[in-house]
C-alpha cells in the first residue's frame, strides 16, 4: 500500500523512462558512465557501490534513522554513489541523466519518511557521507559546511574555535546538515536568531546539468528556493556558508517535569500565553510524553536561557510564576555544553559524542505537525492528554515561537510559519515490533490525535514543518492525480511562497529530474496540464 502511494505520483514519468531501456543495460552503462568520470588511478569501488559489493547494506542502512523501512520491498538503488570529490557529484547527475536512471540525495538520512533512501523506481542513491568539512573563519565569524556533516560534526566544530559564537539549528546531533538547512531547521535558539535557514549567507549547488553554482551564479530567486523549500527540488546542494552568531559564555537550562497532579494541564494551558511573548534569549519549549507502558504521562518544562540564573529566576517570577522555578533547578553551562544537554548526553561526556553519527533515538516512529495561533482551552490539552496515555511510547512537542521569527517577513524564505504563530508542535509516536500490524496500529492512532487538533490549530491551510515529513499530506478525500495531491501538501509546508517554489522549480528544472513523492513540481500556467 506504502509502496503504491509512493509511486503514484510517478506513474506516467516512469512508464516513459522504462519503455527507453532495459534494467540490465541501465546497470552496466551507469556503471561504465561514472567509471569514465572518475580519476585515472583512482579505485572505483571505494566511490561506486553495487548490491554485490561488500559495502553496500552497510552504507544503506547506516544512516537510515527510521529503521521502518529497512526490510521494505521498495526498491534499493542500483547503486550507492559516495563522492570523494564534487566531481564526482557532478558525474553522478549526469550519468543517471543521460541513462535514465532517477537518484536519491542523502546527507543525515533523517527524512521521516525516508525519501532520501526509498524509490518507486530504479534509482541511485548519492550519499554525501563523506562531504563533510566544516570550516570555521573567525575573521568573519562564518562558516563553510558541506552537506554530509552532521549539526553536532559541525557544534563541535564552532566549539573547537570559539567558547562565544554558535549555531542556531537543531536538537539532534546526527541530524544532516544537508536536509536541515534546505527544509529550514530549527532549535533551542530560534526565538534569537531564527532558523538555520536565516543564517545562511552562501550555497555552492549542482545543477540539474551538473554545474556547479555558488550564490552569484544561481540568482537569488533559486538561493531563496533552497533555503527552506525542502531538499530534493533544486540540485544538490554541495555546501553552505553560514553566519556564526555571538552566544553568553554562560547560560541556563533548566528541566521541570510536572504530573498530573501538580498542574501539568493548567501549566500547559498558561504557557500557551506567555512562550512566543517571553524576551528572545528564553526559550521555553513543552513535552507532553509518554515513555513506557505502566508509566503516566507527564509535561516537561525544558528550557535554554542565554543568560545567567540570577537573570533568569526574577524573569521567571516577573512572567510564569506558576512553574516555580527555583536556582536548585537551574543549572549554567557554555553554549557547547547546552548543545550536549539537549541532545541528552550526560554531564561529564566528552565532546566527541557529537561527532557520532548514528542516532540514539533510532526507532520505528510517524510524526506530524502543526501550527497554534491560538491557546487551546484547557479541555482541549486535555483531549491530548487522554489520548497519549493510550499509547505505550508517544510525543507532543511544543517549540515556542515569537522573538526573531516574528520579525522576518513570510516570504523572505520559503518557510512561511512566522509571525502569528505561537507555538509548532510535533506529535511523534515510537514502537519496537517492525510488523505491519503494529505500524499500522500505531500510524492509526496518531491520525486520529491529528484529526483531533484539528480545531485547535491553522486553518486554510493547516501549516506543517516540511522537515517533520508526512505523506499523509498529499492525501486527498479524492486520492488522484499528483498534481492535486502537490496542491494540497505545498501549500501546508509553504503557504503563498508554493507557487514561487514553482516558478523557481520551472527555471531551474524544467524536466523535473530532481523529484520525490513531495518535491516541488514546475510551475504550469493555469489551464495547462501538469506534466
Ligand atoms: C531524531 C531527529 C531529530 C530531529 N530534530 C530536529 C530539530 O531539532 N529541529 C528541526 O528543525 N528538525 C529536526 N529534525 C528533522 C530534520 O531537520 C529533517 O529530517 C532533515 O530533513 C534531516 O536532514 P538529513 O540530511 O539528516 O536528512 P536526509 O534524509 O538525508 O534528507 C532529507 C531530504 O533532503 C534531501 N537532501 C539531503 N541532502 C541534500 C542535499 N545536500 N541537497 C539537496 N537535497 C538534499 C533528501 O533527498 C531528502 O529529501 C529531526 C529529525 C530526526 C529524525
Ligand atoms: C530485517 O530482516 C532481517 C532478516 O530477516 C532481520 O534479521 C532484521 O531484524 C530485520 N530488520 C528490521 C529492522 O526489521
Ligand atoms: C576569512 O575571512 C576573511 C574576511 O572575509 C578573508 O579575508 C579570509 O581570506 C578568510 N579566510 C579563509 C581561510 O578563508
Ligand atoms: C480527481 O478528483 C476530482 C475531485 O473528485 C475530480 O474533479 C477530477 O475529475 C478527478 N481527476 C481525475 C484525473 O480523475
Amino acid at each position: 500500500m506504502r509502496k503504491m502511494i509512493r509511486c503514484l505520483s510517478f506513474i506516467h514519468v516512469l512508464l516513459l523512462s522504462v519503455s527507453c531501456f532495459a534494467s540490465g543495460t541501465a546497470r552496466g552503462d551507469f556503471a561504465q558512465c561514472m567509471s569514465a568520470q572518475l580519476t585515472p588511478h583512482m579505485d572505483p569501488f571505494t566511490v561506486i557501490h553495487s548490491s554485490k559489493s561488500s559495502s553496500y547494506s552497510y552504507l544503506l542502512e547506516s544512516s537510515q534513522q527510521n529503521p521502518r523501512w529497512v526490510n521494505s520491498t521498495a526498491t534499493k538503488p542500483l547503486f550507492i554513489i559516495t563522492p570523494l570529490h564534487e566531481s564526482q557529484v557532478q558525474a553522478a547527475v549526469l550519468c543517471s541523466r543521460a541513462h535514465g536512471l532517477q537518484i536519491r540525495v542523502r546527507s543525515g538520512g533523517h527524512d521521516y519518511e525516508g525519501l532520501s533512501y526509498l524509490c518507486g523506481t530504479l534509482f541511485v542513491l548519492i550519499d554525501l557521507v563523506n562531504l563533510r568539512l566544516v570550516e570555521i573563519n573567525m575573521t568573519d565569524e562564518t562558516a563553510w559546511v558541506q552537506s554530509g556533516a552532521t549539526l553536532g560534526e559541525l557544534y563541535y566544530g564552532i566549539a573547537k574555535e570559539s567558547q562565544v559564537h554558535g549555531f542556531p539549528a537543531g536538537l539532534c546531533p546526527s541530524v544532516g546538515v544537508g536536509g536541515h538547512l534546505s527544509g529550514g531547521g530549527f532549535g533551542t535558539m530560534l526565538r534569537k536568531y531564527g532558523l538555520a535557514a536565516d543564517n545562511v549567507v552562501d550555497a555552492y549547488l549542482i545543477d540539474v546539468n551538473g554545474r556547479v553554482h555558488d550564490r552569484k551564479s544561481m540568482g537569488e530567486d533559486l538561493f531563496w528556493a533552497i533555503r527552506g523549500g525542502g531538499g530534493a527540488s533544486f540540485g544538490i546542494v554541495l555546501a553552505w556558508k553560514i553566519k556564526l552568531v555571538r552566544v553568553p559564555p554562560t547560560m541556563t537550562v533548566f528541566t521541570i517535569p510536572k504530573w498530573l497532579d501538580q498542574g501539568a494541564i493548567e501549566l500547559v494551558h498558561r504557557w500557551q500565553f506567555i512562550a512566543d511573548k517571553l524576551p528572545e534569549e528564553l526559550f521555553i519549549r513543552v513535552i507532553i510524553q509518554k515513555v513506557s507502558d505502566g508509566k503516566a504521562a507527564q509535561s516537561i518544562f525544558n528550557s535554554l536561557f542565554l543568560g545567567k540564573a540570577e537573570s533568569l529566576i526574577p524573569l521567571m517570577d516577573q512572567n510564569f510564576p506558576e512553574l516555580g522555578l527555583k536556582a536548585t533547578d537551574c543549572t549554567e553551562m557554555s553554549w557547547i555544553q547546552s548543545v550536549m544537554y539537549f541532545a541528552g548526553y550526560q554531564k561529564g561526556e566528552g565532546l566527541e559524542v557529537l561527532l557520532d553519527r548514528t542516532t540514539q533515538y533510532k526507532s520505528n516512529f510517524k510524526a506530524k505537525s502543526d501550527y497554534v495561533k491560538e491557546p487551546i482551552p484547557e479541555t482541549g490539552l486535555k483531549g491530548i492528554w487522554d489520548r497519549i496515555s493510550e499509547e505505550k511510547i508517544a510525543f507532543v512537542i511544543m517549540d515556542p515561537y515569537g522573538g526573531r521569527m516574528s520579525e522576518i517577513s513570510e516570504s523572505e524564505l520559503p518557510f512561511p510559519n512566522r509571525k502569528g504563530n505561537l507555538y509548532n508542535i510535533q506529535y511523534l509516536v515510537k514502537w519496537e515490533q517492525n510488523d505491519a500490524r503494529e505500524t499500522n496500529k500505531h500510524v492509526h492512532w496518531i491520525r486520529m490525535l491529528y484529526r483531533y487538533m484539528t480545531p485547535y490549530v491553522s486553518k486554510s491551510p493547516r501549516s506543517a514543518y516540511v522537515n517533520y515529513r508526512d505523506l499523509d499530506l498529499g492525501m486527498s478525500a479524492s486520492g488522484n492525480g499528483s498534481y492535486l495531491r502537490a496542491s494540497i501538501w505545498g501549500p501546508k509546508y509553504f503557504k503563498n511562497n508554493w507557487k514561487r517554489l514553482g516558478m523557481v522549480k520551472q527555471v531551474a528544472d524544467p524536466e523535473n529530474f530532481f523529484r520525490n513523492e513531495q518535491s516541488i513540481p514546475p510551475y504550469v500556467a493555469a489551464g495547462q496540464r501538469y506534466k
